[in-house]
Formats: C-alpha cells, structure tokens, sequence
C-alpha cells in the first residue's frame, strides 16, 4: 500500500479544509494516508512516503507562509528529487502568483509536480474540494 503524506500550514482554516480533501482523496483509492502540519514533518520522513502532498496559502506578499513552511519546505527541497510531489493552498486578494513561484521553486530545485497544483480563493467551495480530492486520488495512482 502506497503511503502519502499531506503536509500544510493554515492560519485560519482555509488550507487546512483543503488538506482534509487531499486526504479523503488519497483514502478513497486505498492508499494510507497521513495529515501533518509543517511543524510535524521534517526531512527525515521524506524517505518513508511514496508521495507528498504540500500545502500552504499566499502569505507576507506572494509568499510561503515564512516562519514555519517555508524553512521547512526548503529543507526538504533536495530530498524530493523522483518522489510524487503536488501543491495546493488558499489565497485571498492576488492572482495566484505565490503558488507560480513555488511552482517555479520546484522546477528549479529538480522536483517533477505529480499533477496540476490546486488553488482557491478564501475557503474552498465543492468545485475546489472536489479538485482537491483528485489532487490526493492523482498521487495515489
Ligand atoms: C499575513 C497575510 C498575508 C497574506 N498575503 C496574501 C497575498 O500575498 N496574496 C493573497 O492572494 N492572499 C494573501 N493573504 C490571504 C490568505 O492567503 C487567504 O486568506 C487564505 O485563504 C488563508 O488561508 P488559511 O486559512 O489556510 O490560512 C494573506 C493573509 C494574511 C493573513
């Protein structure tokens, strides 16, 4: 059985609904699954997973979350080479230009994007869940 962590930062909720649908779609195709914020996961676990779902919202400006993901993402970075890795999180007022960054992040550090990132303004409606779902159900296959 394939073991996918999903792995986020929230500050009022919004990316942390999304995590719970990654995790309901990485269940629903029978993979074990595991919901962690940024401060439960390190480097050191990358190893044990198949696959890594990320999340995280646009914050400071346009940016990761930077006290807690941020570092913890960039310390991961050079683990994450050949592992299926996929993005998701929640903005407000921008256009999305924090996850085309960190998308541009990862293509630069080597890591291969599983599938299309998911994004959603403020909390997520049943179109982004659903989206999210798939995200999860795409790193299980
Ligand atoms: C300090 C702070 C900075 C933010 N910066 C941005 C930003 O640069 N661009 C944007 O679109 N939204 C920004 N937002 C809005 C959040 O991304 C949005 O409210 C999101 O839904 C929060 O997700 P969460 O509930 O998972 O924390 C910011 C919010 C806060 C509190």
């Amino acid at each position: 059985m394939s073991k996918i962590a999903v792995v986020y930062w929230s500050g009022t909720g919004n990316t942390e609904a999304m995590a719970a649908a990654v995790l309901e779609g990485i269940k629903e195709k029978g993979a074990d699954g595991l919901l962690l914020t940024s401060s439960e996961f390190d480097a050191s676990m990358i190893d044990s997973l198949d696959a890594i779902a990320f999340g995280c919202p646009a914050m400071g400006a346009e940016v990761l979350e930077e006290s807690e993901f941020e570092p913890m993402f960039t310390s991961c970075q050079s683990g994450l080479g050949g592992k299926r890795v996929a993005l998701f999180g929640s903005y407000g007022w921008g256009d999305g230009e924090w996850m085309r960054s960190w998308e541009k992040t990862c293509e630069e550090a080597g890591i291969e994007l599983a599938c299309d990132s998911v994004i959603c303004n403020e909390a997520p409606d049943g179109e982004a869940v659903a989206a999210c779902k798939a995200l999860g159900a795409a790193l299980a296959e």
